[in-house]
């Protein structure tokens, strides 16, 4: 199926208050979808561009945050998902599976479960943030904990669907990539066009990738800046790294899939694809919450911290991507702010020094 180069339609009455229009419905003309096709959704799409006055002035630029944790399950994953699953029951699928660090499988369960189709996901052991074990279980998919990193999870679940009949829906099913590119339509749109630069961090490479295609299809350019982590950084060292490490577990990844065309984004866009230490990664983390009111998971942040470390290239309307919910991994959170709370007998006296005293 070929995508009309059509000027992006405005849908009357949903092009900014469209929360009730399925992802699909609303870009079916970019997407490879006809009219009539069942699709599986959960009105996933057309999140929030939020205005971020504190990093705008930090910055020097208009900045935004694309709020992807507002997306059913959580994380931008929903958008590549509505396509992947719907596209997988449209030709006669019964299973889906995929690896993932967690938001993935998250998002594969829910839309399988929507579905009624089976589903597994192969999660590297202990690495996996609890929220998004917790959705995982409840949708009732099949969780396999993989005694080892993301990078073999995928290369084994590849070898699984080359002799067996299961759909893989990680960001190699170019459905994935098709739905997510959806993201830079919305921006767009809201920005007339007028955006510059899209901060975004890197793990497997597909949201990048997914980015720059919709960007693209409508004649912009912004400059990508894709943030790796620095334990987790292949693309921006140039090597396969084994043994992968960061906080940010999203996106503990030594070996992108979308590794070529991560790179063709950042060379077209003339933009580029840099790293983030994990304490650049938590310190962004905190701003964004404590300063914006916006919580986010730590790979999201890297999107931030690579705004606040490197600039923007001169741009003046730039918009950084926050991909997933704080709510989706407690551990980090508590982990880091656990000094911050503050014992109490049940006492006036205490409960007046506790809430008046120093900190
Ligand atoms: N942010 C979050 C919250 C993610 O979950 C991921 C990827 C990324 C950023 C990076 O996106 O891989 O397209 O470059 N998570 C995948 C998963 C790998 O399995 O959930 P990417």
């Amino acid at each position: 199926m070929s995508l009309r180069p059509v000027p992006l339609p405005r849908i009357e009455g949903h092009a900014f208050t469209g929360t009730h229009v399925p992802l699909i419905e609303r870009y079916l003309d970019r997407l490879p979808f006809e009219p009539g096709d069942k699709l599986v959704s959960l009105q996933e799409g057309s999140t929030p561009l939020l205005r971020a006055p504190v990093l705008s002035q930090l910055v020097g630029a208009s900045v935004r945050l694309k709020l992807e944790g507002a997306n059913p399950t959580g994380s931008f994953k929903d958008r590549g998902m509505t396509c992947a699953v719907s596209a997988a029951v449209r030709d006669g699928a019964k299973a889906v599976i995929c690896a993932s660090t967690g938001n993935t499988a998250a998002s594969t369960a829910a839309y399988a479960a929507r579905a009624g189709i089976t589903c597994a996901v192969i999660v590297p052991e202990g690495k996996i943030a609890q929220g998004k074990m917790a959705q995982t279980l409840v949708h009732g998919a099949r969780v396999i904990s993989l005694q080892g990193n993301f990078d073999q999870a995928l290369t084994l679940v590849r070898e699984l669907t080359d002799t067996h009949q299961i759909v893989l829906v990680n960001s190699v099913n170019n459905y994935r990539i098709e739905g997510q590119k959806t993201a830079a339509f919305e921006i767009h749109e809201a920005l007339d066009g007028e955006l510059e630069a899209l901060c975004i961090p890197v793990g497997n490479a597909g949201n990048i990738t997914s980015y720059w295609r919709g960007f693209k299809e409508l004649g912009a350019a912004p400059r990508m800046l894709g943030f790796q982590a620095e334990g987790a950084a292949p693309i921006v060292e140039g090597r396969v790294i084994e043994h992968p490490e960061t906080v940010a577990s999203a996106i503990r990844i030594g070996n992108p899939v979308r590794w070529e065309d991560a790179m063709a984004a950042a060379t077209e866009s003339r933009g580029a694809i840099r790293v983030v230490s994990d304490a650049e990664i938590l310190a962004a983390y905190r701003l964004l919450a404590a300063r914006e009111g916006m919580f986010c998971e730590p790979a999201s942040a890297a999107s931030v911290a690579g705004l606040l470390k490197y600039g923007a290239e001169g741009a003046q309307q730039i918009a950084c991507v926050l991909t997933g919910r704080g709510l989706k991994d407690p551990e980090t959170a508590i982990a880091n702010n656990e000094g911050m709370i503050i014992q109490c007998a049940a006492e006036t006296a205490a409960i007046e020094e506790a809430v008046l005293g120093d900190p």
